[in-house]
Formats: C-alpha cells, structure tokens, sequence
C-alpha cells in the first residue's frame, strides 16, 4: 500500500495509473471499524484501484472539544487498510488542505438546515469544503459513503450535482455491531454503561419502524422519544421522520413513498446518530 501526506506526490501518483482504469475514493476522518472497511470493499468490488485518504476535518467540527477528543489510531488504520487491499492512503496535514483559511460557503439549501445542520451550525459547509478539495485532487470515478450519515449523503449528492462534480457516489448500507448499535469512531469514547445502553438506539428504530405501519408520523415520534428518553443514559436531541430526497419533515405519511427516520442521541457527552428507512 503506498502513503501520501502531500497532494503533489498523490498526483504524481495518479499520473502512473493506465488510462481507463476506474479509480474509487473512500474520505475518512480514521480510527477505522468494519464500516468503514465495508466501504473498502466495496470500492474495491467496483473499481481498479482505490485511494482512502484519513483526515480529521477542522472545519466540520463546530464542538472544539469534539475536534480534540476525536479518537487517532494511525497505524492501526494503515495496518486494517492494507489487509484490505487498498491501494493508496491520503494522510495530509491540516496545512496541507488549508494552507490559508477556506471561506467558500456552499449553497447547499435546504438540505443543510434541518437535522445535523440545525443542531451542528456549519458542520456541512465543512464537509462540502473538505470533500470539494478531496473530489479535486484524487478525481474519483466513483466516491463510497455509508448510509449511516444519511444526510451527509444527500447533501454530498447534491454538491456532486449541483457543483458538476464527474463522479458517481455510491451509497453503503451501514454496518452494526452484533447487539445493533451503527458503528461508529464515537463508540470508543461511550463509558460502559452508555455503551450498554445505546442499542436501544436501533432496537427502538426497528420497533418504530412496524409501528409506523400502523399509527400516524406523530404517534410513531413520541414513540421513539418517549422510549428511549426513558433509559437514564440516553436523551436524543432530534428524531425526524423525513423524506429520503428532500430530508424535509413529514406531519403526514402521504408526504412521502421513501420516508427515513433519523435520530441524534446524546449517549453522556457522546452524541450518536443512526437512521431507518420506513
Ligand atoms: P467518517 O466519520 O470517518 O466516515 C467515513 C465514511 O464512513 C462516511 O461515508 C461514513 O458514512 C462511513 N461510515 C461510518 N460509520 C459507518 C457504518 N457503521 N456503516 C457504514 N458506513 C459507515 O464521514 C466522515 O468521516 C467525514 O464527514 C468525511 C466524509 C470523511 C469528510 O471529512
């Protein structure tokens, strides 16, 4: 597996790859698990040589303490991402990708102003910086994100679309543990008994998910709040019932065919999302 930390020397790198072959991008921010390996495979499967690049992005973080606390397991990643078979690791600086202060904003409305984008002010704008800066330096055929940052997806659907990016994304269903909590860098950081709580989290989408059969968007809401607010270790701070497309709320079912409820749990200082589609 070959490692860049510079843009020049990842470029000189694509300059060697034959013409034709189909390059597959994997962005992560590391301290990789089975899903983000998933997605490994994935670009694998699909393409003839795949680039990860592991970056924590400091523009997305809109907590400074999450920024700081954000877990780093390099050479743990590198060793995971070689057993993959992944070709390549982007591994820049901060200076490297922000060598003077990003002040573009993408207009990414509305897709940007509910959910993680109210609670997470910016937090999107960073994302679109960084994945802009990645799309232009490795030029991926195709690009893998997970299902489990639902509305990181669409929103990067549509900057591909709206910004005329030429690469096609590839959604990846999310990946769980055994017991149904999404995996995520997060759960590292969970204190054991906010680690045993949490798979409420799923149990309770998937309960809601048959009840939404049968019940109106309102009642299947308190549902959810009611029960997982009732475990001592858990509040969430949103739980929406949205339109897979247009992540707009719904107050009736007949809003949508393809509704997907997303959820952001505070686990202690741990915030967790997951989503189910309906
Ligand atoms: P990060 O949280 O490291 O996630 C990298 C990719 O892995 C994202 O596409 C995310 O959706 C996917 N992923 C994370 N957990 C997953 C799971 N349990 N199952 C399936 N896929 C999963 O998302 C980011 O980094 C950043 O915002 C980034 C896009 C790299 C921009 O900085």
């Amino acid at each position: 597996m070959n490692r860049f930390s510079k843009i020049e020397a990842l470029k000189a790198y694509k300059q060697h790859i034959e013409v034709g072959k189909l390059i597959g991008f994997v962005p992560t921010m590391g301290a990789l698990h089975q899903g983000h390996i998933n997605l490994m495979l994935e670009a694998k499967r699909q393409c003839d040589v795949v680039i990860c690049s592991i970056f924590v992005n400091p523009t997305q973080f809109n907590n400074p303490q999450d920024l700081l606390k954000y877990p780093r397991t390099l050479e743990r990643d590198l060793e995971m991402l070689s057993q993959a078979g992944v070709d390549v690791v982007f591994t820049p600086e901060v200076k490297e990708m922000y060598p003077e202060k990003d002040e573009r904003i993408f207009h990414l409305s509305p897709l940007d102003l509910v959910m993680e984008g109210k609670f997470r002010p910016g937090h999107f704008n960073g994302v679109a910086q960084i994945v802009s800066k990645l799309f232009d330096i490795v030029e991926p055929d195709f690009a893998f994100f997970g299902e489990k940052d639902f509305q990181q997806l669409a929103i990067i659907q549509k900057l591909v679309i709206d910004y005329k990016y030429k690469v096609k994304i590839v959604p990846v269903p999310t990946v769980r543990e055994v017991d149904g909590l999404a995996m995520s860098s997060r759960n590292l950081r969970l204190t054991e008994a906010h680690r045993d709580a949490a798979p409420l989290i799923y149990k309770t989408l998937t309960q809601s998910k048959k009840l939404f059969q049968k019940v109106s968007v309102q009642e299947t809401e308190e549902f959810v709040m009611n029960t997982i607010n009732k475990n001592p270790f858990l509040e969430v701070e949103y739980f929406e019932i949205v339109d897979s497309t247009s992540l707009q709320k719904l107050s009736q079912k007949s809003e949508s065919n393809y509704p997907v409820a997303c959820i952001a749990v505070y686990a202690g200082e741990i915030r967790l999302i997951d989503n189910i589609r309906y």
